[in-house]
């Protein structure tokens, strides 16, 4: 039974996440997509709503052999602790693989059995990032085309608080 991790902080996941988690949740038995809890990184969204929302968006798109968790410390840690056969990261384009490589060949020095595989979403989402996503929704621009409703919803109601 092959289970691969997709790990990332999703605050909040965009249809370019959803993209890279139904390719490869098509390459492995199980996918494990993980939401880290990163204490230095501002987030908009809990854990528990970022969660609700990678749930709710891959019921939608009938994605079942998923499983959500959320880690904190390495990512190395998780991949041992789960039993993890790969690594998975979404590359939009040329400039994410810098810093995608760095964190690769790192995690490989500090675990060696922490292989990593890097999967293209579509064109469609290449420029698409949750950076992007909250700046443009705060801003009153609309991106229900880049994310599930239910982010849409929750973004426009953090607007009006
Ligand atoms: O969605 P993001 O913010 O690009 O995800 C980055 C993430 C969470 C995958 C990365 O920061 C990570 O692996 N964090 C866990 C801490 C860790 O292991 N850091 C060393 C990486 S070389």
């Amino acid at each position: 039974m092959r289970r691969a991790l997709f790990p990332g902080s999703f605050d909040p996941i965009t249809y370019g996440h959803l993209d890279v988690i139904e390719r490869a949740s098509k390459l492995f038995d199980k996918l494990i997509i993980g939401v880290a809890l990163n204490e230095d990184k501002h987030s908009l969204f809990t854990i528990p709503e970022r969660k609700k929302f990678i749930e709710l968006a891959c019921k939608e798109k009938k994605i079942g052999n998923i499983e959500i968790i959320n880690f904190e410390g390495l990512l190395v840690t998780a991949v041992k602790e789960l039993k993890i056969d790969a690594v998975v990261r979404g590359l939009r384009a040329v400039s994410d693989f810098e810093f995608e490589l760095q964190m690769a060949l790192m995690n490989r020095e500090i675990e060696k059995a922490c292989e990593t595989i890097f999967m293209m979403p579509s064109p469609d989402y290449s420029f698409v990032s949750s950076r992007i996503i909250k700046e443009v929704a705060r801003l009153g621009g609309n991106i229900s085309s880049f994310v599930p409703s239910i982010v849409s919803k929750a973004l426009a109601e953090k607007k009006q608080l």
